[in-house]
């Protein structure tokens, strides 16, 4: 027997569960937009790699990436590291480690893929 009050009951606990759904949802998409190498491209790589400055490969541009990417992020990275051409080393950033210019190269990668 369903009353008014459970039927109205019952539309919140599924209204209440789908709210809940979504919100796990977000949450589980938030790592693939919040890596942690962007933080370090906007405040390190951006000023080149934003407009193209000297030839810098493009942001999110995947005809400049495409022959670069084959060579894999590993060389990539390397020459992030140790300087390549016009771009400097660390990106001019000598205090930035290792690991965090990998993630940047591995956050500009994933943009233009
Ligand atoms: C002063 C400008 C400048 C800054 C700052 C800069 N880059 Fe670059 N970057 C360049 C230029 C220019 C090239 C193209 C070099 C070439 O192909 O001769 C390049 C190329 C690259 C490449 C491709 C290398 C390859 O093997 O094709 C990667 C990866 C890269 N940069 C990563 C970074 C990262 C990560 C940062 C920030 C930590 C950064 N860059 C900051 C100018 C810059």
């Amino acid at each position: 027997m369903s009353t008014p009050t459970t039927r109205r009951l019952s539309k919140f606990t599924t209204a209440c569960a789908l709210s809940l759904l979504l919100c796990a949802c977000s949450k589980s998409d938030e790592p693939a937009v919040e890596s942690p190498g962007k933080l370090i491209v906007q405040q390190n790589c951006k000023v080149c790699h934003a407009q193209g400055i000297n030839g810098a490969p493009i942001i999110g541009n995947k005809k400049m990436w495409g022959p670069r990417i084959t060579q894999g992020i590993p060389t990539l990275a390397e020459h992030a590291i140790n300087g390549y051409g016009l771009m400097p080393a660390k990106g001019g950033n000598t205090e930035l480690t290792d690991e965090q210019i990998i993630e940047a190269v591995t956050y500009m990668v994933a943009q233009a893929e």
